[in-house]
């Protein structure tokens, strides 16, 4: 088990269109728990693994608090989507302290390979759905600062850049949500 270190934006490497995972092996498998172990210590809902820098198709997401439903989705795919949208505010772990309100379908339908190999489908509504959908835009290059206006894109991009330009402290480690 390891902490994997996760890019922040706007770090270019975020756009990278992930590839499709055609043998879930021993890298793979290790990945998957790596990369829940990231998503809950840091702490975070959800986690995709272009954030690790790693451009394959896989997310990890649990919304519970006690961490009791985790899910690991390789190739995950949105088979049907509600016609109504939800303004839900959202945030990410690769742009630590910036939260705002982004419309996505209200539910939606999920196909993916779990770790057994095995074809799974469900149905997402509420937090989960939101969680889904945000990680599945990791794998797509996509950040969800992207549905923003222009001018809030800049102004994030601007405070995370002076943010990652001071020097860190090994001690003291912002607390990051
Ligand atoms: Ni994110």
């Amino acid at each position: 088990m390891a902490l994997l270190n996760i890019l922040q934006y706007p770090d270019p490497r975020l756009r990278t269109v992930a590839r499709p995972i055609v043998e879930i092996d021993a890298r793979i498998k290790t990945l998957a728990r790596d990369m829940a172990e990231t998503m809950y210590a840091a702490p975070g809902i959800g986690l995709a693994a272009t954030q690790v820098n790693v451009h394959e198709r896989l997310i990890v997401v649990d919304i519970t608090e006690d961490h009791s439903d985790l899910r690991i989705l390789i190739n995950p795919e949105r088979l049907e989507h509600s016609p109504q949208t939800k303004l839900v505010q959202e945030g990410c772990l690769s742009v630590p302290g910036m939260y705002d309100e982004i419309e996505r379908p209200d539910w939606v339908r999920i196909r993916a390979i779990n770790l057994d190999g095995q074809s799974i489908e469900f149905e997402a509504q509420g937090l989960l759905s939101v969680c889904v959908q945000h990680e599945m835009d990791h794998l797509d290059g996509r950040v969800f600062v992207d549905y923003l206006s222009r001018l809030k894109q800049s102004r994030i991009q601007q405070k995370l850049i002076k943010a990652q330009r001071q020097p860190t402290d090994s001690l003291e480690q912002p607390t990051r949500l």
